[in-house]
């Protein structure tokens, strides 16, 4: 009785992601078949008996944002596909993002999912898994806008999400002075709007989405910086990393992950 229930609650999480996204994100014909099922089965080391509990800023569209009271988006459909391989589900805990390392490193998430990017620094607080995706920092900017490279930034005032790779490495850049720092991407593009700053630098695939919500706005073609992501785990929990990275390399290799990328991002 308990079991059935279970396996009710799991396959009700797989349907209610399965509805994300699907207004914005036909699927892409040229994604590869998903063949799981047909690959072998992976023997994990840890034991899941509570659900996973993924820390994340669900203000990043299209890896993590809300559809209602839903959480959608690549990372959130990755780690969940992630938990059940690893026999449990998944909880989504939505917080800052300058607070989802702190989160990890205290135990109050399982592990931080979040367009994260591996920089040294992180890696000094946390440990990364394998990647799973490629991001790029790009630059928004008014379509009248004068800003053409990046050195025209050069004493214009920037605005980033706090504690994003963007936001300091802007600051190193450009001065401190020179950039504000919103808890939210959003908020950055709706200042750039307000004409409270010149121009916004953030990943491309959030830059993307808030361009195409908000007109007069442009990215530009430079790219800032490109980046890999990966999903973040406490220095002391060796299991549940070496499990994640078992978990996506077979979700790799089975086409899921790049099923659910193609259902989000469009092949350009
Ligand atoms: N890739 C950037 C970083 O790691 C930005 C990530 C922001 N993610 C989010 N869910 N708000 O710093």
């Amino acid at each position: 009785m308990k079991k059935a229930l279970l396996v009710l609650l799991a396959v009700a999480m797989v349907f209610s992601v399965a509805a994300c996204g699907n207004n914005a994100a036909p699927t892409n014909s040229e994604a590869p078949e998903n063949t799981a099922g047909t690959a072998d089965a992976v023997t994990y080391e840890g034991t899941y008996t509570e659900p996973l509990k993924m820390g994340t800023n669900a203000a990043f569209p299209p890896y993590e944002y809300k559809e209602g009271e839903e959480f959608c988006g690549i990372d959130v459909e990755i780690a969940t596909a992630v938990a059940e391989e690893l026999g449990t589900t998944l909880e989504v805990a939505d917080m800052e993002f300058d607070s989802i390392i702190t989160a990890v490193q205290q135990g109050e998430v399982s592990f931080g999912m979040a367009g994260m990017t591996v920089t040294d620094e992180r890696k000094e607080e946390v440990n990364f898994t394998s990647s799973y995706a490629t991001g790029v920092q790009v630059v928004i900017v008014t379509e009248d806008s004068a800003i053409a490279t990046l050195d025209d930034l050069a004493g214009k005032k920037i605005g980033t999400q706090l504690g994003t790779t963007g936001d300091t490495y802007s600051k190193g850049d450009y001065g401190e002075e020179n950039v504000t720092s919103y808890g939210k991407g959003a908020d950055a593009v709706i200042a750039l709007k307000g004409g409270d700053v010149d121009a916004v630098i953030i990943d491309n695939e959030p830059a993307k989405a808030f361009v195409a919500e908000n007109e007069g706005l442009k990215i530009l073609e430079t790219e800032y910086a490109v980046e890999d992501y990966a999903i973040a785990v406490a220095k002391d929990n060796a299991t549940l990393l070496s499990d994640l990275n078992k978990a996506l390399e077979k979700l790799t290799a089975d086409g899921t992950i790049d099923t659910i990328i193609a259902k989000y991002i469009k092949a350009e």
